[in-house]
């Protein structure tokens, strides 16, 4: 498949059905780009849209408080738990970690304090902040130019040949080298997409930065743009770890893709007695209430069907079955992740990767089978096919994705033998 013209053309989408405008089917596998959490056209959005839309659609935070928004606080808060404060909106996960990286450096003004310390691989965003602070080099190229700044970036690799995500040792031995006391903040995501298909930071990783950052003044950010509101099974990626991050950089599955929000979630120790969104400004559409409905509409919609203990049970049966066509697939790598985001990673020898990388090829043959999954990875060795359907798909509707994904692995792999 090559250009946008070559795609097909939506029509229309319900639950994890889409369809195309000549009457053909797809089985959403990758939830959009892993956002749509809940599935598509749920009838309690639509008229929570509706209902907003007819009261008022845009009213600037400057000039009015609105009741979405306030409502939406107060719940993302409580979803959150205790340790958080404030929560701040814009319209994607790249402008949230923008705040969050504008919160990070306000914060340290005048500590000295100027090195952002990330991961690779790793993907943040795509407005410049963002992607400066992501380990990614394809989604870099051409551009690195316009991602300098006055922040420095340091960004630690894994030393561990079998793992995609650096160790706690390996955070150390950069903080160590890059001066403790210049660490302004460090950014990570949980559990990785775009750049590394589903790999997890561990637990003991998460800990141990908190310790750090605890140690020295410096900020840990959580990028839970793709991890965020349920899709690992749990509310947040660091939940698991018990940790209270200092900033949490939401997005995606906040509205579950009816309508663009983003939400950075303000830690309690961040700029003590300021108002992080006064201080952090923002753009002409965050806090806009239409969006902030449908934000609350879709909070609400996962709690009250229980889709966190769903997406744990549902992923637990889909990472079975995936866990079937590894075995019987050598160069397919059985599932990393947790939850409804797992990711598999695919062998291929590099020279052939630059030129026909196999995820790109299954994802290609996926869709002539009628199911989307979603391609990841920053190269040979990261190159990953994600299957991250909504934490609302059905038991049979599980049975067709992994019969269109079996098609789709066997066609693409017997055209890498011929
Ligand atoms: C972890 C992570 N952070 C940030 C972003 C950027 O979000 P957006 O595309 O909404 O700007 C993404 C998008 O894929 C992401 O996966």
């Amino acid at each position: 498949m090559t250009g946008a013209s070559a795609l097909p053309m939506v029509a229309r989408a319900r639950g994890v059905m889409v369809v195309d405008t000549d009457g053909r089917e797809y089985v959403d596998g990758c939830s959009g780009t892993i956002c749509v959490n809940i599935g598509h056209g749920v009838p309690e959005v639509l008229e929570a849209i509706s209902r907003q839309s007819q009261l008022v659609t845009f009213a600037h935070r400057s000039q009015f408080r609105n009741q979405p928004v306030e409502d939406l606080s107060a719940m993302v808060l409580s979803i959150a738990g205790p340790g958080y404060k404030e929560v701040v909106y814009n319209n994607s996960g790249s402008e949230t970690m923008e705040t969050a990286l504008r919160l990070a450096m306000h914060h340290q003004a005048g500590t000295g304090r100027d090195i952002i310390v990330s991961q690779r691989p790793s993907y943040h965003g795509m407005t410049a902040g963002a992607l400066a602070v992501s380990g990614h080099p394809p989604r870099r190229r051409n551009v690195d130019a316009l991602l300098g700044g006055a922040a420095k970036l340091e960004q630690v690799s894994s030393s561990r040949d079998a793992e995609i995500l650096p160790s706690l040792e390996d955070w150390m031995s950069v903080l160590e080298r890059v001066d403790p006391a210049r660490v302004a903040a460090v950014v990570l995501e949980p559990v990785g997409g775009a750049a590394s298909g589903g790999a997890e930071t561990e637990v003991r990783t998460l800990r141990g930065l908190r310790e750090f950052c605890d140690s020295v003044g410096a900020l840990l950010i959580a990028d839970e743009v793709m991890t965020g509101f349920g899709r690992l099974g749990e509310w947040f990626g660091v939940s698991k770890s018990g940790i209270v991050a200092d900033l949490l950089v939401t997005g995606k599955g906040l509205s579950g893709g009816y309508l663009p929000i983003g939400a950075c979630i303000v830690g309690e120790r961040v700029l003590p007695g300021v108002s992080a969104a006064e201080v952090s400004l923002g753009h002409t559409m965050s806090g806009n209430p239409l969006a902030a409905a449908a934000a609350l509409a879709v909070l609400t919609y996962t709690r009250d069907h229980r889709l966190v203990s769903r997406a744990r049970e549902v992923g637990a049966h889909l990472r079975r079955e995936l866990t079937l066509i590894a075995q019987s697939v050598p160069l397919l790598r059985p599932p990393r992740g947790r939850g409804l985001l797992l990711g598999m990673g695919i062998e291929q020898d590099p020279v052939e990767f630059a030129t026909t990388p196999l995820n790109r090829r299954i994802v290609d043959a996926a869709l002539r089978n009628g199911l989307l999954v979603y391609p990841s990875g920053v190269d040979a060795r990261t190159q990953s096919v994600m299957v991250c359907p909504p934490l609302t798909i059905r038991d049979r509707e599980v049975e067709m994705l992994i019969a269109r994904f079996t098609r789709a692995v066997s066609e693409s792999f017997a055209a890498e033998r011929v």
